[in-house]
This record gives C-alpha cells, sequence and structure tokens, in this order.
C-alpha cells in the first residue's frame, strides 16, 4: 500500500494541572500548567489505524505536573469552554486521567465530561465540565489530558487550485490556551504534516523547529486570555469527506447479517480549477494531482462474503478484495480520481455471518458491531445507522458508547405481516475513533422465526388452491417479483438520470467560461488566452460527451428508462447543437478580432449566432428541469 494519510481533523491534547484555593467558585481554580499540542499529521508508510484510537496520540509526549495544596473547599469539576463556531465542528471530546510520560494512554479510562450552561460566563462560548474522580480538598492538585476532535478545522487556501498546484491550508486557533481560570505556566505546540510553512503568526516566544512551531511558554495569563494565530502550510493530504452516509444492517436470524452503505464523497480540499488532464496525470500522479485521491480502503471484518460495490453506472467489479482471517480489505476505487471540489456516491454490500455478531444474554438478543464505516480514513458530515431487526422483535434497546440521536421506523418487505422494527442511530461529525462497537438488544421469540416459512407454505398452498379455482397462478407471481424488479432498475435509471444532468451541468459551465473567455478579450486583447481556453473547453467537453455516452447507453440498455428515454436523448442532442454553436461563435469573434476586419459584417453574424443560443441554451435548460422533476 502507498502512504496512508490522515485528512482534515485537528487534534487537540491538553494537559491541565489544576491547583485549588479557598473556595469552589470559579474564580479559585487555577490551572497550574497547561501544555496543549495541535497535530495535523500524515501517518507514516506502514503505520496502521489502531482501532478506537486511530488518531497520532501515541507519538505524543506527554508532561507530568508536579503541584501543591493550597485551598480549602473540595471542587469536582474543571469547566472547559471552546467558542461556538469551533463547537459546531466538534467531532469528539474525551477527558482522562494523565498517565505520565510515554505511557500509551488509554483513552477508554476517561472521566466524564457534560454540557454546562454556568452563569455568568461570556457569551458565544459553549462549556462543557470534566467530573473528576474525587473532589479536590484544600491545596489537592490532579492532573488529567484533554482530547478534542474537530472535523473542518482546516480552511483550504487559496481556495481554488490547478492540478499541477500543491494545496495549502490555514490553521486558526489561539495562542493562549482559552478558560475561565488563571494559567500560571502554559504553552502550545503546532506539529504539521511538512516542512514547508508559508507563514505563521509570531509572538513573544515563538519558536519553530522544522515542522513544529512553538508558542510560549506564558506565564501568569488572566482568565479568559486570548490571542490568534494563523499558520498557512502546505498540506496535500486529500481531504476524503462524506457528506452523508447511511449504513443499513439487516439481521436474519437465518444466519446473516447484511450490510449496505450509501456514500456521498466530497474532496474536501482546494476545488481544482482549470481543466483536468488525465494523461498529465497518469503521467505523474504524485505532482499533478498531489491532493487528489484515488482510493479508499474499507476494512471488513473477517468472514465477511457477497461483497460488491456500485456506484451511479453499475456494478463496479470486486476483484480488489483480498484478506486473511482476521481481516479482509476491499479496495474502493472511483472510475476516476477526485480532486478537489468534485464529488461521488456509491454504495458498497456485503454479508456477515450471525454468530460472529448475535449473542445471546439471559433471553434477551444483542446485536454488538461496529457503528462507523469500514473505510478508516473517512470524515462524516452525517452518519445514520439503521438497524433492521427481524419482525416480531421487542423490548428494543440501544447502548453506544457516545451520545447519539435515535428513532424507530418499520420497514416493510415481502413476506412481512407488520413489518421489521428499525432503530434509526444519528451522528453529525462522526471520526475513525467514532468505529466504535454499541449494541441493539431485543426479545425475540423463536415462534416468530417460523412464521416466514409457514407464511410461505400456507401462501403457496393458498395460491395453489387459488389457481385450481381463478387459473390465474402463473400470472400472480410472476407480476409480484416483476413489481420488486422494477423497482430496483427504476432506482438505477434515476442515478443514471441524475448523471447525466450533472454532466449537462458541467458543459454548460464550460459554455459559461468560453463566454467569460471572449469577456476577457475584449478587455485584454489577449488572443492567444482566448484560442487556449477553447482548446481547454474542447477537451473538457469531449470528455464530458464520453462520460455521457457511456450513461446514456446503459439507459439504452433498459426497459425501465423507456418513458423517459426520449426526453434525455432530445436533452443530450440540443446540448450538443449548443456545444457546436458556442463554439462557432467563439471562433468567429477570435478570427474577427485577429484580421480586425469587417467589423460590422461580423457583428451582424455573431447576433445572429447568439440569437440561436440564447434559445437553445432556454431549451436545454427547461429539458433538465422537466427531467429534474421525474
Ligand atoms: C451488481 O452485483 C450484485 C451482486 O453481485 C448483483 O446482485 C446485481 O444484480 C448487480 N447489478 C448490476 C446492475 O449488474
Ligand atoms: C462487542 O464485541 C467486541 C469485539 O469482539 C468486544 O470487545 C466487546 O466486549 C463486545 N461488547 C459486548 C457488550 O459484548
Amino acid at each position: 500500500m502507498g502512504v496512508r494519510r490522515k485528512m482534515a481533523l485537528r487534534f487537540d491534547l491538553i494537559i491541565f494541572t489544576i491547583l485549588l484555593f479557598a473556595s469552589p467558585v470559579l474564580s479559585d481554580l487555577i490551572l497550574s500548567k497547561v501544555d496543549r499540542r495541535f497535530i495535523n499529521e500524515k501517518l507514516k508508510n506502514g503505520e496502521d489505524f489502531n482501532f478506537h484510537l486511530a488518531i497520532p496520540c501515541l507519538q505524543i509526549d506527554l508532561t507530568s505536573q508536579i503541584v501543591e495544596n493550597e485551598g480549602s473547599e473540595p471542587v469536582s469539576e474543571v469547566l472547559l469552554a471552546f467558542p461556538d463556531l469551533q463547537v459546531k465542528d466538534l467531532a469528539l471530546l474525551k477527558a482522562s486521567p494523565h498517565e505520565g510520560k510515554g505511557k500509551v494512554k488509554s483513552l477508554s479510562a476517561s472521566l466524564p465530561v457534560e454540557n454546562v450552561k454556568p452563569n455568568g460566563m461570556p457569551a458565544a462560548l459553549t462549556f462543557y465540565a470534566v467530573k473528576l474522580p474525587k473532589a479536590l480538598g484544600k491545596g489537592d492538585s490532579y492532573t488529567f489530558d484533554v482530547l478534542a476532535v474537530f472535523a473542518h478545522a482546516l480552511r483550504p487556501f487559496p481556495e481554488k487550485i490547478t492540478q499541477a498546484d500543491i494545496q495549502l491550508v490555514v490553521f486558526q486557533e489561539s495562542a493562549f490556551y482559552l478558560t475561565p481560570y488563571v494559567v500560571k505556566v502554559q504553552s502550545l505546540s503546532v506539529k504539521l504534516p511538512e516542512s514547508r510553512i508559508e507563514s505563521y503568526t509570531k509572538l513573544e516566544n515563538t519558536k519553530i523547529h522544522g515542522s513544529e512551531i512553538k508558542y510560549g511558554p506564558y506565564e501568569n495569563l488572566p482568565s479568559f486570555s486570548y490571542s490568534p494565530i494563523v499558520v498557512h502550510f502546505e498540506s496535500n493530504q486529500p481531504f476524503a469527506v462524506a457528506q452523508e452516509v447511511v449504513r443499513e444492517i439487516e439481521i436474519s436470524h437465518w444466519g446473516n447479517v447484511q450490510v449496505t452503505e450509501h456514500y456521498k464523497l466530497v474532496h474536501g480540499g482546494a476545488q481544482n480549477k482549470g481543466e483536468f488532464s488525465r494523461l498529465d496525470y497518469q503521467a505523474r500522479p504524485t505532482i499533478r494531482g498531489a491532493s487528489a485521491f484515488k482510493y479508499l480502503i474499507a476494512k471488513m471484518p473477517p468472514r465477511v462474503h457477497s461483497v460488491y460495490y456500485r456506484d451511479e453506472i453499475g456494478n463496479i467489479s470486486t476483484s480488489n478484495l483480498w484478506g486473511d482471517s482476521k481481516k479482509t480489505e476491499l479496495l474502493i476505487e472511483p472510475r476516476y480520481p477526485l480532486f478537489g471540489g468534485w464529488r461521488t456516491a456509491f454504495t458498497i454490500g456485503y454479508g456477515l455471518p450471525l454468530k460472529d455478531f448475535l449473542f445471546e444474554l439471559e433471553g434477551n438478543r444483542f446485536l454488538n458491531i461496529t457503528f462507523g464505516s469500514p473505510m478508516n480514513e473517512l470524515v462524516i458530515d452525517n452518519l445514520i445507522v439503521k438497524v433492521v431487526l427481524p419482525e416480531g422483535s421487542g423490548d428494543i434497546s440501544v447502548s453506544a458508547p457516545f451520545p447519539v440521536n435515535q428513532w424507530e421506523e418499520t420497514k416493510l418487505s415481502h413476506l412481512d405481516l407488520t413489518g421489521r422494527p428499525v432503530v434509526v442511530l444519528q451522528k453529525t461529525n462522526v471520526v475513525p475513533e467514532h468505529n466504535q462497537f454499541f449494541q441493539v438488544y431485543y426479545k425475540f421469540s423463536k415462534l416468530s422465526m417460523l412464521r416466514e416459512p409457514f407464511m410461505l407454505i400456507f401462501g403457496f398452498f393458498s395460491l395453489f388452491v387459488a389457481g385450481i379455482v381463478y387459473m390465474h397462478v402463473d400470472m400472480s407471481i410472476s407480476k409480484s417479483s416483476a413489481a420488486y424488479l422494477a423497482r430496483l432498475q427504476w432506482d438505477e435509471v434515476q442515478a443514471a438520470i441524475q448523471q447525466v444532468e450533472n454532466v449537462i451541468n458541467r458543459c454548460l459551465t464550460t459554455h459559461d467560461k468560453l463566454e467569460a473567455s471572449l469577456r476577457d478579450l475584449s478587455r485584454t486583447g489577449d488572443v492567444q488566452a482566448c484560442k487556449a481556453a477553447r482548446k481547454a473547453a474542447d477537451g473538457l467537453l469531449k470528455e464530458l460527451s464520453k462520460e455521457l455516452k457511456l450513461v446514456l447507453s446503459f439507459l439504452q440498455s433498459s426497459s425501465a428508462a423507456s418513458q423517459i428515454l426520449p426526453k434525455v436523448e432530445e436533452l443530450v442532442a440540443k446540448e450538443k447543437d449548443l456545444q457546436e454553436k458556442v463554439m462557432a461563435k467563439h471562433s468567429t469573434v477570435v478570427d474577427c478580432y485577429e484580421k480586425k476586419t469587417g467589423i460590422r459584417d461580423s457583428e451582424n453574424r455573431v447576433a445572429a449566432q447568439q440569437q440561436k443560443i440564447t434559445a437553445l441554451r432556454q431549451e436545454v435548460e427547461n429539458l433538465l428541469e422537466l427531467i429534474d422533476e421525474i
């Protein structure tokens, strides 16, 4: 495997030591020492994700502190403060006892943290209270670590780059730790993935060593001290962001757990401007497309079977599946490499042996399975996990290791009478650390299990009887299964149509760019640049037309698409016509510009062309709207 990369996460590891003074009111707590580290590093080659601690915390040296007791009244809570703006991206917040320098941190031994609203605090801040294992008496001290993970904390800047550019990102923070307490000594270190740093805020006591910037130590800062810093640095790590993932886990007591996962992925890094050249990319992928991502790896449980991977167009061969007795890995390779701003959607599905995930406990059954996506390098903005239980399950309860939204639904499939209970869990800002086990407990009587086969037998028997009476047996069976198949096909057709719309929209954007290049020409007189713009647009339009052909041939082969096909074909034809006209107008204008002759004549010609273009564009847009409503 190549270099595994980490993405747009920021990890803050904060170490506190608290000193307590006279009374339990806020101002009597003192942080005697705070060390903060921000890490944004890619994992080194060969390093692997540890299942629940995927974050490079293990590389951090934790410093321990010695403090003295000077207070009197006991205090059992410490407040953490974050700006509201940051909190919306907060994926994970954990506090745990400090375990000493060099120790492997087990964040599982964590301290309870809860959201609180203390009185008299500045607005625009969100507070969390950490419960200490025992109240601090007079002069006692306690050392603990806080891990906060933020998704989307890095902003690409510039926001648009070409295929050949490196990606630069901006990181913003306060050099001083934002806290309601006085801090005696504090320091901050920012560890970057590469040592190329464009710029960083220089304050008093700022040092830089290679790819690490150090702020501090700063002494005796009052509460809520704040001093913004900005670091602008190179980071070619692809920002793989899933805007939405829906995982459906369906339990069948006949021995299978079926998992289906729908992904909507976007490359959240700097947007790719200019044209994408596949040739360039293939020739030098590390230079021409350093921040693009080509594939993702899904780590599946062992004994997984019936794995498939498909996108909007259809199945993608699953030959990229390998594994041993401990794990199975699936290589997810989209049809094209993803550059900044590009999107893709796909579905993976797989079966798992029931006995590995379903257990019994005092007459209850429970599913014990991981929550997150098997793709360890994803940040998921919105994750929905649906657990579909067998029909007839009751007394359902869920145990999850972190807060999730939760509700119930019912899923009706063929042979179901009352429908299957579905437990839905939803969470925003999901990072690899959320890939932990959760449990769904339920009661189920073995008799319910016999219902389906019984219904089948009874059903066939009734049909048989009905068949004798009505002689319609054949028809009624084929009808119901045909309806089911038709729905599946229709889903695929809709996905393909969406693909068509996407491509056409990209074509229209390209037309707009051509128009813009003409405006530039009249402003700058740069004929060469204008010609170059046409060449690039021409290349892109050719690629898009290839893409269109692929989807169109799928639609032509699908019987479910026969109704809509004429409109889609009309749309494609009209767009092609429009494309030719736009190109022709472009040439006319450039020609006239070069020859500087026959201004009057050419104006007339261009006006006529423009009229046709406007009309065609309107037609294309109307068709797009029409198709979109289907
Ligand atoms: C895709 O593969 C799955 C599993 O192998 C199969 O059930 C399905 O029919 C295939 N779909 C298409 C469109 O080929
Ligand atoms: C769930 O499975 C994991 C991994 O096999 C195991 O460590 C954990 O204890 C299980 N949880 C429960 C509640 O059984």
